[in-house]
């Protein structure tokens, strides 16, 4: 969003339990990964989606891209969503897109609860206004300058130069547009809500006809399996962890942790559902997609069909792509919920706006 400038560029998602880069190439008619690298990070370098210690996430990066063997130099980040301030405004049809910029520079402190020095200011054009075909509804996008400066140091740490800025939020609806366009039971009409389940957060984000209408975040995430797991068997969160991957637990694993933690998801998704549905005139959603490190528990995405009632189906944008030589299609295929912010981002490098 913030800073624009186009070339190949590496989208990098530093989330709370890994750095992931991910290069596209190819053409929108069919996407190729060209490059990819998941590297996990320690505990508390990126809390609350924050960055904590950019020493560790600049090494991580940094190992990332060696990993992935990209050779890329631009990269495109995403601040989390809840750092932003989102104001949608409308201007008369006829602007032209420095006019806008020049109004939105003037207008903003009426929108923007903080000084013009501390943020960073964007907008984005979102098309005709519902409401007044003479107006476009313009959506001005603010992130303090400390949240998008913790991002480009980190970066630069690995190398690295953030040519663009994005919102986590952007990058997720970037990512449907893509995967939605091809999906056969995904209509543009439909109301899909996104529920990313990550280590630390699950956010539920409702998109129709291109346009996010809803987000929401919990404090809720993988991270609580692990935890019970090391709580129950007296494990170190380690070992915990391996133990999950590996399914080496113990007999009573499924009835007295597993099946509570579906059912916990199933609570958190039911629940920020609600919470759309209240907020807005519509009463429910047409399917679900489930993304994140979560959705690959096995069967989870079946439990939650079964109990909403609703289509849900895996995320997977790597479903329509094609591999370079040097990327592993299976692991692809296993790992692409993983990547969807990091999808989202590296499809920066195809706007032409
Ligand atoms: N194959 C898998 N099956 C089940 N869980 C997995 C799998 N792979 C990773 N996870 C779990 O998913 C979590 C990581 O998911 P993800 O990468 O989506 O989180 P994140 O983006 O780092 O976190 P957040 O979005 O909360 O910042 C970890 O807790 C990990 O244990
Ligand atoms: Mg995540």
């Amino acid at each position: 969003m913030f800073l624009k400038n186009r070339s190949s560029i590496l989208g990098v998602d530093i989330s709370t339990s890994a750095v992931k880069v991910l290069q596209l190439g190819g053409s929108a008619d069919r996407f190729q990964v060209e490059a990819r690298a998941l590297e996990p990070l320690p505990p508390g370098a990126v809390t609350d989606r924050n960055i904590a210690d950019p020493d560790e996430v600049g090494n991580a990066i940094r190992r990332a891209v060696k990993a992935s063997g990209s050779s890329a130099k631009n990269a495109a980040v995403a601040v989390p969503t809840s750092s932003v301030i989102t104001r949608t405004v409308p201007m008369p049809s006829d602007r032209s897109t420095d006019e806008i910029e020049t109004e939105i520079r003037m207008e903003a402190p009426r929108y923007i609860p903080y000084p013009l020095d501390e943020v960073y200011l964007d907008f984005e054009v979102r098309g005709v206004s519902d409401s007044n075909p003479d107006t476009l509804d313009v959506t001005i996008v603010a992130s303090r300058r400390e949240n998008v400066e913790i991002r480009q140091e980190a970066l630069e740490a690995a190398g690295l130069k953030a040519t663009i800025v994005d919102v986590d939020a952007y990058a997720v609806e970037n990512a449907f547009g893509v995967l939605a366009e091809r999906h056969p039971s995904i209509r543009p009409e439909h109301r899909v809500a996104v529920v990313d389940i990550g280590a630390a957060l699950t956010t539920l984000t409702v998109i129709q006809n291109g346009t996010t209408l809803y987000t929401r975040d919990q404090t809720f995430g993988c991270d609580q399996l692990t935890n019970n797991i090391g709580e129950t068997y007296g494990l170190s969160r380690e070992q915990a962890e391996v133990a999950r991957r590996s399914g080496d637990l113990p007999e009573d694993y499924g009835s007295t942790i597993l099946v509570p933690f579906q059912q916990s998801v199933l609570d958190q998704i039911n629940h920020s559902l609600q919470f759309f549905t209240s907020a807005s005139h519509y009463s429910s959603v047409d399917c679900l997609l489930l993304i994140g490190g979560g959705s690959l528990l096995p069967g989870l995405d079946a439990f939650i069909m079964e109990n909403t009632g609703i289509p849900t189906f895996m995320g997977n944008p790597f479903e329509q792509m094609s591999a370079a030589r040097r990327v592993n299609r299976n692991t692809l295929m296993q790992e692409g919920p993983l990547f969807f912010v990091a999808c989202g981002l590296a499809l920066r490098s195809f706007d032409h706006s």
